[in-house]
């Protein structure tokens, strides 16, 4: 096979084809597309945020039936992590009473308020679910599943995966950390991370203040010797360049696959996001209590001007989960979460993954010798 054109150090490290890895992006990046991604000579990682243990087994066998090439499956780790046990209870003391967490008035009046305005149908409350994912059990199953599977890669989209480097070591696979700030790359970098993934303001999904050209440097500068790729913004061949010049030695990218054909995610929130522009999407706590950003919507309008504090992950669901229900239920799904990035308004048609690697490996090319040439990009 003749050697990519976008040659880096990555593809020796990860050993794939061409540096670039398909965004572990939760619930949409499943077995088809990684398949897909990791087919055509990039790294394809499963967004497995809120999978349990045995659904993130199901989905490595499946890609195994796919293809025999690399992937990897991505995370969020709670920030209790590997930390230690809470302390058991003193023999004989009563058990504590189980907590249920009630909403505080202004939030319950704020929801009802949206199911007025929006016209939302009734329907009823789901057993609380907070701490049931994102705790530190569910995250220990998750991590079992991906050890014992002994996948090539593991990536963490949220904390400091530290406490599982010498468990995945020990089988050969690698570590990757994704973060938005120096301080959190110089942290996971010191827990011995194969690869930092820097993503910048203008990603998809959970985000950080700082844009993508001012951090990407200033994290390869913080994290030397360790290995940068770059996330937030990388479209085609123009923006891996970019990447490359600015230190990092491979792209992460959400948004162009996340319109694929492959991606797990209804064509009716692919379509938002095809016909979105660059202005389209806003940074907002409203769904998950992070800042994520989403295409824009008249919900997301309505929170930012309520002026609410949003709750922390996990329990800003309660919020968010039963208007999301709602609206499906009513076939309004563009109240719904749809994550993506600024870099949207580059995409109009949804294609194959093969095609949009295809797309990504040549326009990089393309750019790589206009610039040897005439010293241009396009
Ligand atoms: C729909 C969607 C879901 C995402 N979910 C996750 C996730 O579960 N874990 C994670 O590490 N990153 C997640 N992200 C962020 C991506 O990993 C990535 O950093 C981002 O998409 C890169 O920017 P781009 O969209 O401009 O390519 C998500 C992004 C999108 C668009």
């Amino acid at each position: 096979m003749p050697r990519s054109p976008l040659h880096t150090p990555l593809c020796d490290l990860l050993g794939i084809e061409h540096p670039i890895i398909l965004a572990g992006m939760g619930g949409v990046a499943t077995a088809e597309l990684v398949a897909a991604v990791s087919e055509a000579g990039g790294l394809g990682i499963v967004g497995a945020a809120t999978m349990s243990g045995d659904e993130i087994r199901s989905q490595i066998r499946r890609i195994r039936d796919l293809t025999n090439a690399p992937f990897g499956v991505d995370i969020l780790l709670p920030a209790n992590v590997g930390g230690a046990p809470p302390p058991a209870p003193a023999a004989g003391a009563e058990k504590a009473p189980a907590q249920r967490f009630e909403l505080r008035p202004e939030y319950t009046g704020w929801v009802e308020e949206v199911f007025e305005e929006f016209d939302l149908p009734e329907i009823k409350d789901e057993p609380a679910g907070a701490g049931g994912i994102f705790g530190s059990d569910f995250t220990r199953r998750q991590v079992d599943a991906i050890v014992e599977e002994e996948v090539p890669v593991f990536a963490s989209g949220l904390g400091n995966p530290e406490p599982f480097v010498p468990e995945v070591r020990k089988y050969g696979g690698k570590v990757i950390a994704l973060v938005g700030n120096v301080r959190a790359a110089t942290k996971v970098a010191q827990g011995g991370v194969d690869v930092v993934v820097a993503q910048g303001h203008e990603a998809g999904g959970h985000t950080g203040r700082i844009g993508t050209m001012a951090l990407v440097p200033q994290v390869v500068d913080a994290v030397a010797p360790t290995p940068v790729v770059a996330a937030g913004g990388v479209g085609d061949g123009r923006g891996i360049i970019a990447a490359l010049a600015l230190g990092a030695i491979g792209v992460w990218v959400g948004t162009a696959f996340l319109v694929s054909k492959e991606a797990n995610w209804p064509d009716a929130l692919k379509k938002r996001i095809l016909d979105a522009s660059e202005e389209d999407t806003r940074v907002t706590r409203l769904y998950s209590g992070k800042t994520m950003r989403n295409i824009n919507n008249p919900l997301i309008e309505k929170w930012e001007e309520s002026g609410l504090k949003a709750m922390p992950m996990g329990l800003q669901g309660m919020i968010s989960g039963k208007i999301q229900r709602a609206a499906r239920e009513a076939g309004k799904i563009e109240l719904t979460m749809n994550p993506a990035g600024q870099i949207s308004g580059m995409f109009h048609e949804q294609r194959p993954a093969k095609e949009i690697m295809e797309g990504l490996v040549e326009s990089g090319a393309r750019v790589l010798e206009n610039l040897r040439r005439e010293g241009v990009a396009v």
